[in-house]
C-alpha cells in the first residue's frame, strides 16, 4: 500500500522508518519531509495547512493511508476534510483534537469527569489575571490557551514574574490570546503516557521521559525537547491501573458524550505525585523526540497496527515490545531555542555506520546538491536500544562525537535518572 505522511521532524523520519519494515508497505511519500525522510520515501514540497493541495495530491496518487504526525493540521481539522473525501486517514477528528488544541477544553473535561489535575483558574481580561495572583501561591503556572509548541508555559515564583507572564500571552506572544489560565503548581516527576486508539478501544503505546529544558540539570528555557528514554523508570502495574482508571478511561467517555471518538495517538503528559497521577496536558500526537524512542523498541509490525486503528479493529492486533532500553538525544542547532543559523551544512555523516541497534533519525535538515544541511533548532536524533540505559547512551554519544557538528550542541545529561 502507500502511505503519505503529514510533517517534517524526527518523529515523521522515525515513523517512516518504522512503517518501512512493513512488507504491507510498498510506497511512503513524506510531506514536506527532511532529509532523512528523502532516503526511503519520495519527499512532497506541499505546505501542510493547505488541505486541498494535500487532498488532491492523495486522490492523484491513489494514496491509501495518511498519518499526520503534527498537531496544527490536527486541531485545523485535517482528518475531517480528508474524510470527506473517503480519504483513510490516523489521527484523531477536529473536536477530539481540542484536547490539545484548548487547555480549557481539556481543563473542563477534567472538572466534569473528575480527572486529577492542577487546580485552574481560567481569566479573559488581563486586570481579572493580575488580580488573582494576589490570591495565589507561588510557585505557580501560568499557561497560554493556544498551540505554542511547549512554550506558552510559565512557572512563575512571584507576582513580579507572573504579572509578566500575564502581559506577554495578553499581548499575544503565542499568537492571539483571548484566555489565559491560572494553575496550581504540580511537584513531582513527569511521565509521557502514549495510548494508540481506533475509535471503539485502546490500548497502550509504551511510556518515556522527555528533557525539555535546553541545558544540562533540566534548566533554562523550555523546547521541544533535547532528548528522551523509555520506558520511564516510574510505570508500574499500579500506577499504570491509576492512569487507565482515573484519566484516559473518563477522557474517552468525555469524548463519547461529546457526541465523538478518539482515532489515533494520544499522549497523556502526567506528574506523578507520591505515587497518584494527575494530567498536566494532553497532546493528540506522539511526542517528538519520545516517538524516536519508543518507536525502535516496537516488535509489532506498526503498519498492521495503524490500519487495524483505521478499520476498528485494533482488538484483534497484540502490541509486543522489546524488553530492552532506549535512549533518544537531540542534537541543536548553536543558539536553539532562541536564534540559530540557517543552512549550516553537516559534515562527517558519512562518518557515522549504525548498527541494527542503532538509529539516526532527521529533524530539521534538508538535502542541497550533495550535502546536507541544518535548517531547524533541532536537527538529529541519535538513538540507540540496549540491555541498559547505560550502554544505550553511550553508543548514543559515540555517534554524536563521530560527527563531531562545530555548529550544534546537545545534552549530555539525558537519561541521568536512570543512570547514576
Ligand atoms: P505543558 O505545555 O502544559 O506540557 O507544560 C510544559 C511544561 O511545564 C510541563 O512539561 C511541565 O514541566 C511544566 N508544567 C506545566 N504545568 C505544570 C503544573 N501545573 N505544575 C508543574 N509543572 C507544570
Ligand atoms: N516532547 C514533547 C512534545 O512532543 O510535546
Amino acid at each position: 500500500m502507500k502511505v503519505a505522511i503529514i510533517g517534517s521532524g524526527g518523529r515523521e523520519h522515525a515513523i517512516s522508518v518504522i512503517l518501512k519494515k512493513s512488507d504491507k508497505i510498498d510506497k511512503i511519500f513524506c510531506i514536506p519531509g527532511n532529509a532523512g525522510t528523502s532516503t526511503i520515501a519520495e519527499n512532497i514540497d506541499l505546505k501542510i495547512d493547505n488541505f486541498e493541495h494535500i487532498k488532491n495530491f492523495v486522490l492523484d496518487k491513489k494514496v491509501d493511508l495518511v498519518i499526520i504526525g503534527p498537531e496544527k493540521p490536527l486541531v485545523d481539522g485535517l482528518v475531517d476534510y480528508l474524510e470527506k473525501f473517503q480519504i483513510k486517514v490516523f489521527g484523531p477528528n477536529k473536536i477530539a483534537s481540542q484536547l490539545e488544541g484548548s487547555k480549557i477544553f481539556t481543563k473542563k473535561l477534567c472538572e466534569k469527569y473528575k480527572i486529577p489535575t492542577a487546580k485552574f483558574g481560567i481569566f479573559y481580561k488581563k486586570i481579572d489575571a493580575i488580580s488573582f495572583l494576589e490570591k495565589v501561591i507561588f510557585p505557580t503556572v501560568i499557561k497560554a490557551d493556544n498551540l505554542a509548541s511547549g512554550k506558552g508555559v510559565y512557572i512563575c515564583n512571584d507576582k513580579k514574574e507572573g504579572c509578566l507572564a500575564i502581559e506577554e500571552i495578553f499581548n499575544g506572544k503565542f499568537g492571539k490570546a483571548e484566555s489565559l489560565l491560572i494553575e496550581e503548581f504540580l511537584e513531582g516527576e513527569e511521565m509521557s503516557f502514549f495510548t494508540i486508539h481506533d475509535g471503539k478501544i485502546y490500548k497502550n503505546f509504551d511510556t518515556a521521559q522527555d528533557h525539555k529544558r535546553v541545558h544540562e540539570g533540566d534548566q533554562g528555557k523550555n523546547t521541544g525537547g533535547m532528548g528522551a528514554y523509555s520506558p520511564s523508570r516510574l510505570i508500574n502495574n499500579k500506577l499504570e491501573k491509576k492512569i487507565l482508571e482515573k484519566i484516559i478511561n473518563p477522557t474517552i467517555k468525555g469524548l463519547l458524550e461529546l457526541g465523538t471518538e478518539y482515532k489515533g495517538f494520544l499522549y497523556a503528559g502526567l506528574m506523578i505525585t507520591k505515587g497518584e497521577p494527575y494530567l498536566i496536558e494532553y497532546n493528540v500526537r506522539m511526542g517528538d523526540p519520545e516517538c524516536q524512542t519508543i518507536l525502535p523498541k516496537l516488535e509489532t509490525d506498526l503498519a498492521e497496527i495503524i490500519i487495524a486503528c483505521c478499520n476498528k479493529k485494533l482488538d484483534k492486533i497484540e502490541i509486543k515490545w522489546s524488553e530492552k532500553k532506549s535512549i533518544c538525544i537531540v542534537l541543536c542547532s548553536n543558539g536553539y531555542p532562541d536564534e540559530f543559523k540557517k543552512n549550516v551544512a553537516i559534515e562527517n555523516l558519512d562518518k557515522i555506520s549504525l548498527n541494527k541497534n542503532e538509529y539516526l533519525f532527521h529533524a530539521g535538515t534538508i538535502k542541497k546538491n550533495d550535502t546536507i544541511e541544518a535548517v531547524g533548532g533541532r536537527v538529529l536524533n541519535f538513538v540507540s536500544v540496549s540491555e541498559d540505559f547505560k550502554n544505550a547512551k553511550q553508543c548514543v554519544i559515540n555517534n554524536l562525537d563521530k560527527l563531531n557538528w562545530k555548529d550544534g550542541f546537545y545534552r549530555r545529561d539525558i537519561g541521568y535518572k536512570v543512570i547514576n
